[in-house]
């Protein structure tokens, strides 16, 4: 898929057919996801894929609104490991940036996902954290179900003149 294609065409899929996911194909999701920017080049991420059917609908319970996870082939949590941090505060911006390669890649192998935010309502991080176990020292940012798609979104014209400035405000 063309780039600008892959960017604008880029929707949130919240309805999901059922079909598996290959391994090689999660590999080349999180390959995207790993070649993201970070402060420092601090690479905190990692990267929780659950696959089994009782945890995806725990996760989906775990937040108001994330029933899809339930559907998903899978579900990617995007988790920041504090003792990676070397540049204080930055740790959500460099997983930010991986959320959003994971999401393109997502679509360009005409699979389909959802950024379903998880960081920074502590309610959330607690339950995600309770559901998959994870250490003190992780914290999850936010929970990308994906899987094939079940419905078609077309690209929405967002470009806005008014929200560009040029020199002094
Ligand atoms: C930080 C963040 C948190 C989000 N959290 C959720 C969420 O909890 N559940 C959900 O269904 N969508 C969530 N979304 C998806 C947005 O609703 C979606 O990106 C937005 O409506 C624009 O639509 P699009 O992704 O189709 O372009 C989130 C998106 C971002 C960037």
């Amino acid at each position: 898929m063309e780039f600008f294609e892959t960017v604008h065409g880029r929707r949130s899929i919240r309805r999901f057919r059922p079909g598996a996911v290959d391994a090689a194909t999660v590999q080349t999701i999180l390959k995207a996801g790993m070649a993201a920017p970070s402060a420092g080049n601090e690479q905190p991420w990692h990267f929780l894929v659950v696959r089994k059917q009782e945890t995806l609908a725990a996760l989906s319970k775990a937040h108001p609104y994330a029933e899809m996870v339930a559907q998903a082939a899978l579900a990617i949590i995007v988790c920041a490991d504090m003792n990676l941090v070397k540049h204080r505060d930055y740790w959500p911006h460099d997983c930010a940036a991986a959320t959003q390669n994971i999401l393109l890649a997502v679509h360009a192998l005409g699979l389909g996902s959802v950024w379903v935010g998880v960081y920074p309502r502590e309610s959330r991080m607690a339950e995600v954290r309770k559901v998959v176990a994870l250490p003190e020292h992780i914290q999850p940012f936010c929970i990308l179900p994906v899987g094939l798609p079940d419905e078609v979104k077309e690209p929405e014209e967002r470009f806005s003149p008014a929200r560009v400035h040029e020199e002094l405000w």
